[in-house]
């Protein structure tokens, strides 16, 4: 079995890959990654002792590339896209070209070779905002912001392919993930290591925005059983039923890192920012996917990750993160650096 997994240099790509190394150690992955601002070659240094892992840096976009790459696998688990919701806010054209024109190229490539399954890695931020409710596979798309309307772009020519063309597409929507190897643009990390800087910690709106935690490797272990047992042309959402606001989870950071409350900027809300997603996983569940840990000990684990290994996180906070981050939260309405330490 050789499996191509595209984006495998950034946070759930290089996690999955890792998976496959221990879990299906016979198979042979090959990493292709474009090495974005967010693909990390560091992120997948232990794999190259494996003989079976390879990694190769280039475009999803790039139809020649492809064509030398997918013919030789068996499957491809497309996890390669622009994926921050504030950058998409900012401007969204790399989101159209790699998140829709990047799995319309692999799926043109695989068309020729239908043998291969193709996997898309898609999100539950398609299915919009939710006041009441659960979404489940067939909930109609109502996607929020360029983001997801990129990511739902891409869902539906998946299937297209699939209903055209018999392509052996299936395709898994998770809720937020978090764990090891996320960079700090995304809430998480963000605040963990911010507030492992002494710095103060930027939430948006009310902070009652709620969204459903996975840790990382449950998500993952849920794309290999889609992978393997999923049925073509189905669609599998993978959540893990920990609605929290984010108020609640930010007290939790906090807590996790020995911070004060002091340390909360309410800042100007996100625009357009989605309220609540909340997903129903039964169809996952009927395959024997179950979230292993709870909520509180994956956070610590987490927590404890980024106090162990700021050489990982330093250097992506500085340079082009330093200018993003000034951007993005220096001007906004309510943020401010000062702290109780810095008086
Ligand atoms: P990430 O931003 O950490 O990693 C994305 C990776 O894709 C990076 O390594 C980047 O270099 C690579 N990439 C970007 N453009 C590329 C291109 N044109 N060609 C090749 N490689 C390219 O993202 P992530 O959080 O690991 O998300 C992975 C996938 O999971 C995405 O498809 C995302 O939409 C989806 N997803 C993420 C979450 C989440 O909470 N992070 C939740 C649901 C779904
Ligand atoms: P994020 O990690 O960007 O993921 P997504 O927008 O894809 O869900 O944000 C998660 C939640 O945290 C979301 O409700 C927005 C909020 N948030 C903040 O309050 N402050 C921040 O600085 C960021 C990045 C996000």
């Amino acid at each position: 079995m050789r499996v191509l997994v595209t984006g495998g240099a950034g946070f759930i790509g290089s996690n999955f890959a890792r998976l496959l190394t221990s879990e299906r150690p016979s198979w042979e992955v090959v990493v292709l990654d474009k090495l974005t601002y967010a693909g990390n070659p560091a992120n997948i240094g232990d794999l190259r002792v494996f003989d079976g892992f390879s990694f190769l840096q280039g475009d999803i976009c790039d139809r020649e590339l492809a064509n030398g790459i997918i013919p030789a696998c068996d499957a491809v688990v497309n996890f390669a896209a622009e994926t921050h919701v504030d950058r998409s806010l900012a401007g969204a054209d790399d989101f159209v070209r790699t998140d829709i024109l990047g799995a319309n190229t692999m799926l043109e490539v695989v068309r020729r070779h239908p043998r291969i399954r193709y996997v898309q890695i898609s999100t539950d931020e398609v299915y919009g905002s939710l006041a009441a409710g659960s979404a489940s596979e067939d909930t109609p798309l109502n996607p929020g912001n360029p983001y997801s309307a990129s990511k739902a772009g891409a869902d539906l020519l998946a299937l297209s392919y699939h209903r055209s063309f018999g392509l052996d597409v299936v395709i898994t929507r998770s809720s937020n993930n978090f764990g090891p190897y996320q960079y700090p643009e995304k809430v998480m990390p963000l605040f963990l290591t911010n507030l492992l800087e002494g710095k103060p910690v930027p939430l948006y709106g009310d902070g009652m925005n709620v969204r459903d935690w996975l840790f990382v490797e449950d998500n993952c272990r849920g794309v290999l059983l889609v992978l393997e047992k999923g049925v073509s042309g189905e669609i599998y959402n993978i959540g893990a039923g920990n609605e929290l606001p984010n108020i609640q989870v930010t007290m939790m950071i906090l807590e996790a890192v020995g911070a004060s409350k002091e340390m909360i900027r309410y800042v100007e809300d996100r625009p357009g920012h989605d309220r609540r997603y909340s997903l129903r996983w039964d169809k996952l569940a009927a395959l024997g996917w179950r979230p292993r840990a709870d909520f509180a000990a994956q956070l610590a684990i987490t927590a404890a990750w980024y106090r162990d290994n700021r050489a990982w996180w330093e250097p992506l906070k500085s340079g082009e993160f330093r200018e993003y981050y000034r951007r993005m939260y220096e001007g906004r309405r309510g943020y401010s650096e000062a702290t109780p330490a810095s008086g």
